[in-house]
């Protein structure tokens, strides 16, 4: 008997334990860090439509998608969702029931965030209002309207590996890579695209004209002549302060709604996304002018 009762008390001590190393305490003043620094995850938000509830087209080669519901609402957002559920999709592409989200959800870069981070953000996304809002059906061609090319995708694409340590570089870099490559996703509109829709790795950064909302982003390598590469780190961080370019004139499109929230950024992030930025390699393409695109 008394081993028995001994058992069950070994058992009950594990469970406490357990549950107690899965609690966490919120965060949503680091999460809103992050979401500032993700362009207040702007995508989401429709123009004219509340802020978050989705519905906003995004124009691809392949058809029209349309953003998700992430307000806290527990019947058309994510507020039923679990930190497991927001992890899974954030770092694997996969919606809670099982279904694998297309890259048009950039989870190919989420995929860097930290654990932490993605829960942080979570905490934040959920002190903003709830909006009722059912999810609009994409707009795509056959086969990517079928949720089983997205896996088809990701098996070809999508091979998530965390950002390495690169002891050669300052803690301010590896800040602004993280912030730029896993929070920021400054390539899911700055990187030209394959066939495939898939980022091609070696023109990083040099400039899209396949934005979500078929948008030039352009060439923002250190390339001195198509690129940024006449620009100081200042004039880097006073834009993405401000939204304001080196001559004065302001940026327009969705950077300038994403620079509303990197402008609220603490100035040592902003300070390291431009340290980083300007440490990639140049690239030439011309992509200011849609006529001479160099691919
Ligand atoms: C949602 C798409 C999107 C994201 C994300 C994005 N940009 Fe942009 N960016 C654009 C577009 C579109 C323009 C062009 C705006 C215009 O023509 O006024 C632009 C312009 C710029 C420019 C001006 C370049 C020039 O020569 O005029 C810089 C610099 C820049 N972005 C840096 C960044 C950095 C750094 C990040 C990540 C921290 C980033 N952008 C994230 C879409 C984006």
């Amino acid at each position: 008997m008394t081993t028995h009762l001994f058992r069950w008390g070994l058992a009950g001590l594990a469970l406490l334990l357990a549950s107690g190393l899965h609690a966490r305490t919120p965060n949503p003043i680091a999460g809103e860090r992050i979401f500032n620094a993700a362009g207040g995850c702007g995508c989401h938000t429709a123009e004219n439509g509340k802020p978050l509830s989705g519905g906003r087209p995004l124009k691809t080669p392949f058809g029209i998608y349309f953003s998700t519901n992430i307000t806290p609402d527990p019947d058309t957002g994510i507020g039923g969702w679990s930190d497991a559920d927001l992890l899974r999709a954030m770092r694997e592409g996969i919606a809670p029931d099982g279904s694998h989200y297309f890259p048009v959800f950039p989870y190919t870069a989420f995929s860097k965030m930290t654990a932490e981070d993605v829960l942080h953000l979570k905490d934040y996304l959920f002190t903003l209002p709830a909006v009722q809002q059912s999810n609009r059906p994409h707009d795509v061609w056959f086969p990517f309207n079928l949720r089983f090319s997205a896996w088809g995708w990701k098996l070809v694409n999508f091979h998530p590996e965390p950002l390495l340590a690169d002891v050669t570089r300052s803690k301010q870099w590896t800040r602004g890579r993280y912030l730029a490559e896993a929070v920021a996703h400054c390539g899911e509109c700055h990187t030209p695209r394959n066939g495939m829709g898939a980022l091609k790795a070696d023109w990083h950064y040099a400039g899209s004209r396949e934005g979500p909302e078929g948008e030039v982003a352009p060439n923002i390598t250190p390339d001195a002549e198509t690129g940024i590469g006449q620009w100081s780190k200042d004039d880097l961080t006073y834009l993405l302060e401000t939204g304001m370019l080196p001559d004065g004139d302001f940026i327009g499109g969705l950077m300038s709604e994403a620079v509303e929230y990197y402008g609220q950024l603490p100035p040592e992030d902003r300070d390291a996304i431009a340290e980083y930025v300007l440490s990639l390699p140049p690239v030439q393409n011309h992509v200011r002018d849609p006529d001479d695109l160099n691919e």
